[in-house]
């Protein structure tokens, strides 16, 4: 009896529960629903009504409760405040969307949250103190909004922290004790905020903190010894704050530590000899500080460092020979200091070597023989030193050389001729303020990269070699404050500049110096300007067909070659063998949702077929994919890669997967990869209506051809938004053009090609990597002899996408005349008597006065952005607010 009832009792609890467990079941589906409909979410509740198999979801095993909901990366805004209602949620991801406005407080009632994830979005007001009720969360993410106040200290209960990122926001006040009393904390990052008082002195002294990020803040005070005390962490980044006091000994303990990043500080005292102990450290940079002392040697002992910049401290000594052994050191920057001795030879024979940079110091030695033996250094950096003896014959087997600084020196002797072979140089080479004496070498002419020229204030004679009129891509020069004698060449690049860089030369005439030299070189002048316009076209189209893009350190990227046409053809060739199978060596769909409906050799497949193929471009083709599943994929197969991307898959992969979160709605993004033998195939989306290009061009000369001014300004926006925000998160693309703008079912542009482009870490400074790429009309003009791709420079390519969305006329046509583009016809319209309408599509133009005001208010923008000289054009995020002006008007 006793027994019965208590099993009665039990049942009826049971049923109690159950009856609860379903009414939260369907107030799930019901919220679900909900949501469904204030996001309008494809796939949800369409053919099936197990909201359990909808995208994003997961349900608990037991009870169908929702668990887990993705909702990241779908462009969402609205009021989510609903999500609350998903009483069983423990894992929420609504990172890279739009939503704005304040964090709902409502979220901190969702006590099973072990993980939340609200990051780039834009979210404004405070942390919510309500936050302090997610008792189980284990990994907090509210980087990248717009988040302001003070780190609540209600968060103290939070106890279970694992991972808590908060960066880039506009977060104030201190670090909180409490994050030093979380016992779980592995990863901290609060960098980009407006965080100041000093580093908790217990931060990580409880846990194993792996990962510490706090730079850019106003953060003061020591580095905490805690911080090292578990000897767990990793990473450290502190560059960019106003620490003081020396960097503790204990830093040594951490064997795992790679990368140790504290420059922009106040930090004094010299460098732990412990700091030989870190085994792992692969980057090391503590420049601009007070540091002293010498510089240890104990660094010998970290076989992995590839960086080490101690640039603008106080350190004096030598340079220790042992550093010869750093075989992986890539490169080594100690400008700014009181260093003296001999340039280290040993350090000269690594291999890897790219980068000595050892200027103003107090260097009294000679510049070694073997300079270049074994290394392949690109920026030698020797100026303002006392460097003595000759500058060796041996500086031409510096072939990698892109710039030469040996100024401020007390070199002598000659300039060797071998200095005309390092036909790579191209930023400067700066010999000024020497001893040099004697002739210019006529090798000279050969540097036909050069930009910058420096000879001044030395005791150089003779003329000054016609031959140097090779040197196409001259800007600045200076040979002022020497002995030349005789008429300065007709050459551009000396007349256009100002006569102090002729001055103090007694035997010099002709212009730009107002001294006549007779009837020598009054004509020709002219001419040969023509001349040299049309051979830097020349260089500039050669430039759009190969591509030159040289890898340094930290960043590795695509690498490709000029015999990139041909290996394109053989590509070409093996295409066709369609028997084949495709050994698929790698692949991943970054997208969870998707990855039922993406088969990889499916899509390695269709990029055999040339019928597949939608279009070809600087970098690869593309290939229309059709799944199985009946999912449509746009495959871009890239062109010729160096067998390094293979080596580097990993990195690859991790850039690929950074971009893949990158969050704006006007860029494309990559949504997984394949890797099959030695073809990199990256998915994205497929966009029926095609490229800008197609828009653009394909159909106006068809007589039904009817352009909508309103719907091509919006696209113009749509770009430019997407481009300044890659600039904002500091990437430059490499090969922007309207083949590279693809356009939804709405019109909405998508700027594609972004992965190709490289991630520049502006804070890190040495991502230094040099490329000239594009394709042809898009160019600007400079690319040709920096060889360095800037955010100037992706101005001027999408002012050329403008001006065709304004003209509908393409980049480059035969009707322009020979040697001029759309940018030349546009800019030289003036002088031809034309006025600005006659550019514009009359077919637009003509349509309403409004339409008309609208265009020529975007023609000026579109002058501005091919301005030649990089400084004049605008930022991309002023030509946004410059376009949006003109709708609003
Ligand atoms: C829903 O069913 C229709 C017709 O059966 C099908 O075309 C469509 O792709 C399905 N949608 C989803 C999201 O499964
Ligand atoms: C479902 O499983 C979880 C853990 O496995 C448990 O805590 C919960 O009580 C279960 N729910 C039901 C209704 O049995
Ligand atoms: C958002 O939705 C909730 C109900 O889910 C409602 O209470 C709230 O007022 C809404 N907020 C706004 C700003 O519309
Ligand atoms: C959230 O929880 C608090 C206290 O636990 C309660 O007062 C409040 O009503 C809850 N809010 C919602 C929307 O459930
Ligand atoms: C946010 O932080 C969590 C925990 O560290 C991490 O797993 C997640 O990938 C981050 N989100 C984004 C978009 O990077
Ligand atoms: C933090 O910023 C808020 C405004 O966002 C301001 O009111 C407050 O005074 C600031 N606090 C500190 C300590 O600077
Ligand atoms: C941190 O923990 C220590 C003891 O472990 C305690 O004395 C201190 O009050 C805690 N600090 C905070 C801010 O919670
Ligand atoms: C150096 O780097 C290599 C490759 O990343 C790694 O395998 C090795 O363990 C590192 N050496 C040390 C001492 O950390
Ligand atoms: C280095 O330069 C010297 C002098 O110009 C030359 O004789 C020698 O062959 C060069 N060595 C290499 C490896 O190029």
């Amino acid at each position: 009896m006793a027994i019965l009832s208590l099993l009665n009792i039990l049942l009826f609890g049971l049923f109690l529960r159950s009856q609860l467990v379903i009414a939260q079941v369907f107030y799930d589906e019901i919220t679900l629903l909900a949501i469904e409909k204030e996001f309008r979410l494809s796939g949800w509740g369409v053919n099936n009504s197990d909201y359990c198999s909808w995208p994003g979801i997961i349900c608990s095993l037991n009870d169908s409760m929702v668990e887990r909901l993705d909702l990241s990366g779908h462009g969402l805004q609205g009021n989510f405040t609903l999500i609350s209602e998903l009483k069983g949620l423990k894992w929420l991801d609504l990172s890279n969307n739009n939503f704005h406005g304040i964090i709902p407080p409502v979220f901190g009632n969702l006590s099973q949250l072990e993980f939340l994830d609200l990051s780039f979005n834009k979210f404004d007001g405070s942390i919510p103190v309500e936050f302090s009720r997610l008792r189980n969360v284990r990994a907090l993410n509210l980087s990248n909004n717009w988040l302001t106040g003070a780190i609540p200290d209600e968060l103290e209960s939070l106890e279970n922290l694992l991972e808590f990122q908060i960066f880039t926001n506009r977060l104030n006040g201190s670090i909180p004790l409490w994050v030093g009393n979380l016992t779980n904390l592995k990863v901290f990052t609060a960098y980009e905020n407006e965080l100041s008082g000093t580093i908790p002195d217990n931060l990580g002294a409880f846990s194993g903190l792996e990962l510490l990020n706090l730079h850019s803040n106003r953060l003061e005070g020591p580095i905490p010894e805690s911080i090292f005390a578990m000897e767990k962490l990793e990473v450290l980044v502190l560059t960019q704050n106003l620490l003081a006091g020396s960097i503790p000994e204990s830093i040594g303990k951490c064997k795992g530590l790679s990368s140790i990043r504290i420059g922009d500080n106040k930090l004094i005292g010299s460098i732990p000899t412990d700091i030989g102990n870190i085994s792992s450290l692969t980057y090391f940079e503590a420049d601009n500080n007070d540091l002293s002392g010498e510089i240890v040697s104990e660094f010998a002992q970290c076989s992995n460092l590839t960086l080490l910049n101690l640039a603008s401290n106080g350190f004096t000594g030598t340079i220790p020979t042992e550093f010869g052994d750093l075989s992986n050191l890539q490169e080594l920057i100690v400008s700014g200091n009181s260093l003296f001795g001999e340039i280290p030879t040993s350090i000269l024979r690594g291999k890897n070597l790219n980068k000595l940079d050892l200027s103003n110091n107090r260097f009294n030695g000679s510049i070694p023989e073997s300079i270049c033996n074994t290394s392949k250094l690109q920026y030698l950096l020797l100026g303002q030193n006392s460097i003595r003896g000759e500058i060796p014959h041996e500086i031409g087997n510096c072939t990698k050389l892109l710039e030469l600084q040996l100024g401020s020196n007390y070199l002598a002797g000659s300039i060797p001729p071998e200095i005309g072979h390092i036909k790579n140089l191209q930023i400067a080479l700066n010999l000024s303020s020497n001893h040099l004496h004697g002739q210019l070498p006529q090798e000279l002419g050969r540097l036909d990269k050069l930009v910058s020229l420096d000879f001044s204030n030395n005791q150089l004679s003779g003329n000054i070699p016609a031959t140097l009129k090779g040197m196409l891509s001259l800007i600045e020069v200076n040979f002022s404050n020497n002995h030349f004698t005789g008429p300065i060449p007709s050459f551009v690049p000396f007349q256009k500049s100002p006569n102090s860089s002729f001055l103090g030369n007694k035997g010099l005439c002709g212009d730009p110096l107002s001294i006549s030299c007779g009837s020598l070189d009054a004509y020709g002048h002219h001419d040969y300007h023509h001349k040299v316009s049309y051979r830097i076209i020349l260089a500039v189209i050669g430039s759009g067909l190969a591509v030159f893009v040289s890898v340094t350190v930290v960043v590795l990227l695509f690498m490709m070659r000029e015999k990139q046409e041909k290996e394109a053809k053989d590509a070409g060739i093996s295409a066709d063998e369609t028997t084949n199978k495709p050994v698929i060596l790698a692949g991943n769909v970054f997208i969870e949702n998707l990855r039922q409906a993406i088969e990889f050799e499916a899509v390695a497949k269709a990029t055999m077929k040339e019928s597949n193929k939608l279009s070809s471009g600087t970098f690869s083709n593309v290939y229309r994919a059709d799944m199985p599943s009946g999912m449509v994929l746009s495959v871009k197969k890239l062109k010729s890669m160096d067998k390094t991307i293979i080596h580097h898959q990993n990195k690859m992969i991790r850039e690929l997967e950074k971009l893949s979160k990158l969050s704006h709605d006007n860029l494309m993004r990559p949504m997984g990869f394949v890797i099959y033998e030695d073809a990199v195939l990256l998915l994205h989306q497929f966009f029926q209506n095609g490229t800008l290009a197609q828009f653009l061009h394909d159909a106006k000369n068809k007589p039904d051809y009817n352009p909508d001014w309103s719907s091509r300004l919006a696209i113009a926006i749509g770009v430019a938004e997407g481009l300044a925000f890659l600039h904002h998160v500091a990437i430059i693309h490499l090969d922007i053009s309207s083949s590279n703008v693809f356009l939804d079912s709405n019109l909405k542009p998508l700027v594609g090609e972004v992965e190709i482009s490289k991630l520049l870490d502006p804070s890190r400074g040495t991502a230094s990597i040099s490329a000239v790429a594009g394709s042809f009309g898009y160019i600007p003009p400079e690319y040709a002899y920096t060889m360095q791709v800037t955010a100037p420079g992706n101005v001027y390519s999408y002012g050329v996408v403008l001006l065709e969305i304004l003209t509908t006329r393409l980049p480059v046509d035969e009707e322009f005349g020979e040697g001029i583009d759309l940018v030349k016809w546009v800019h030289t319209a003036p002088a031809r008597g034309e006025t600005p309408e006659q550019i514009l599509d009359a077919r637009l133009s003509t349509v309403s006065f409004a339409w008309r005001k609208e265009m020529l208010a975007a023609l000026k923008v579109a002058l501005l952005c091919t301005e030649s000289t990089p400084a004049k054009r605008p930022m991309m995020k002023k030509v946004v607010e410059m376009l949006k002006e003109i709708t609003q008007n």
